[in-house]
């Protein structure tokens, strides 16, 4: 058989709505246009954007962009060429890791190109055949594939569970025991569809009982949680616990890249094993450049911080006011969740952005079970108590609408869709 016909017969999860984008980039790949603020353009009209994880406000802030464009300017994207081991270090590689390690509360840390390949090749190089992983069910999909890599047991635990996560450490460390390995336990410090913090300080608790190493991904964790913005580890008070922190550069550092921080043995060992820098040309100058003035910023600026949770307190305070479902998130991320089917979400989604004029993702199943909707929204300090409000007026509209079942048809005004 053909390998493009058999892979084109194969529709994926999201094949099936295919249908969607008769509108090319309405729903899926969607452009949003101009300067990356509170209100942008999408296809023409503003709107007021709820679906960018710049959570302080770094991404467009004026001495971001100077510091970016004069080390552009200076460095090129070129330098340094080649992979960190090889010819692409500099001292401001080894300045900026360490500047992460001190703020994270560890001894070092490495820098990685991308969060997504970061993540999986360094469980890639913590463990072999021998060990056993044990991970939370909703990780983020870095985490899946670095599992997928795995060529030893692993073990999930629902999500959040604590008691479970006990259950297959005990299975873990039994054959862990037997075969000579060791154990990992992996989970989130933010959960990113949910906004549910990790539990952290229970599973770092754990530690009394079981031998175990504990591996953090703290994407939606670093800058927006903490006293200091250091994370979710120090939002527990647990940061020492964590043998492995990790955080990407592209939610609250609003750039590319990411890190790991941990003692200095380990993170030295790993320089020389996690095959994703090893075998990949180093972050260029301007990114290296541009993240230590994003790091100085996020740890002298607590207003950028004081102004994300003023936001975050008055939406989630404001969803919750008015009866509507936002889960149980205790972080920034606020998903606000209905019910209806996919016509329905989308028609929605049509109404939010063509008529009041709010753009915000839009999740569906088979991302969460069939009839229910996830509208997402990832307040920032970009935003304004005006911008809560006309958000608050704007979905107690779209339910009202959703509950008396306007958005069955494709009847909206602007509605495009209609399964055909
Ligand atoms: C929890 C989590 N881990 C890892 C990543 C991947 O990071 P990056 O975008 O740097 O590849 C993301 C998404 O950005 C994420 O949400």
């Amino acid at each position: 058989m053909d390998l493009f016909k058999k892979l084109l017969n194969d529709e994926g999860p999201l094949g099936q709505y295919s249908f969607l984008d008769k509108d090319v980039n309405y729903y899926f790949f969607p452009k949003l246009e101009g300067e990356i603020q509170a209100r942008m353009k999408f296809k023409g009209k503003e709107v007021l954007t709820w679906s960018l994880n710049n959570y302080l406000g770094l991404a467009n802030h004026p001495e971001i962009r100077k510091a970016d464009t004069e080390a552009a300017k200076e460095w090129g994207l070129g330098y340094p060429m080649g992979a960190r081991m090889m010819t692409g270090n500099s001292d401001h590689h080894d300045q900026f890791e360490q500047e992460l390690a001190d703020f994270a509360g560890k001894e070092a840390g490495m820098l990685l190109n991308y969060g997504y390949q970061g993540v999986m090749s360094v469980i890639d190089a913590l463990v072999d055949r021998k060990d056993v992983i044990v991970y939370d069910a909703e990780c983020h999909a870095c985490i899946i594939d670095a599992l997928r890599m795995h060529l030893g047991k692993r073990y999930v635990f629902p999500h959040n569970d604590v008691e479970g996560c006990e259950k297959q450490l005990q299975r873990a460390a039994k054959l862990a025991d037997k075969q000579g390995g060791g154990v990992l336990v992996i989970t989130e410090g933010v959960f990113g569809m949910s906004g549910n913090t990790g539990k952290l300080d229970e599973i770092a608790a754990l530690k009394s009982k079981h031998e175990f190493r504990f591996l953090v991904d703290d994407a939606h964790g670093f800058g927006t949680m903490g006293d200091t913005g250091a994370g979710t580890g120090e939002y527990f008070g647990v940061q020492k616990e964590i043998d492995i922190y990790f955080s990407t550069f592209a939610k609250s550092m609003a750039s590319i890249g990411a890190f790991i921080a941990g003692d200095k043995n380990v993170i030295d060992h790993l320089r020389y094993k996690v095959r994703s820098q090893i075998f990949a040309k180093s972050l260029p100058m301007p990114l290296v450049i541009g993240g230590l003035k994003r790091l100085e910023m996020l740890r002298t600026m607590p207003e950028l911080r004081e102004k994300l949770w003023a936001i975050v307190n008055a939406i989630q305070d404001g969803f919750k006011g008015r009866g509507f479902n936002i889960g149980t998130t205790n972080s920034p991320v606020t998903p606000v969740v209905l019910h209806g089917d996919v016509i329905e979400a989308c028609n929605m989604v049509i109404d939010l952005r063509e008529n009041y004029h709010i753009f915000c993702s839009m999740i569906i199943y088979p991302v969460i079970p069939k009839g229910m909707v996830i509208l997402r929204i990832i307040p920032t300090a970009m935003h304004s108590p005006e911008d809560v409000e006309q958000t608050l007026n704007a979905f107690d509209a779209i339910k009202s609408k959703l509950d008396e079942g306007v958005y069955k048809e494709a009847g909206v005004e602007g509605a495009f869709l209609a399964k055909s």
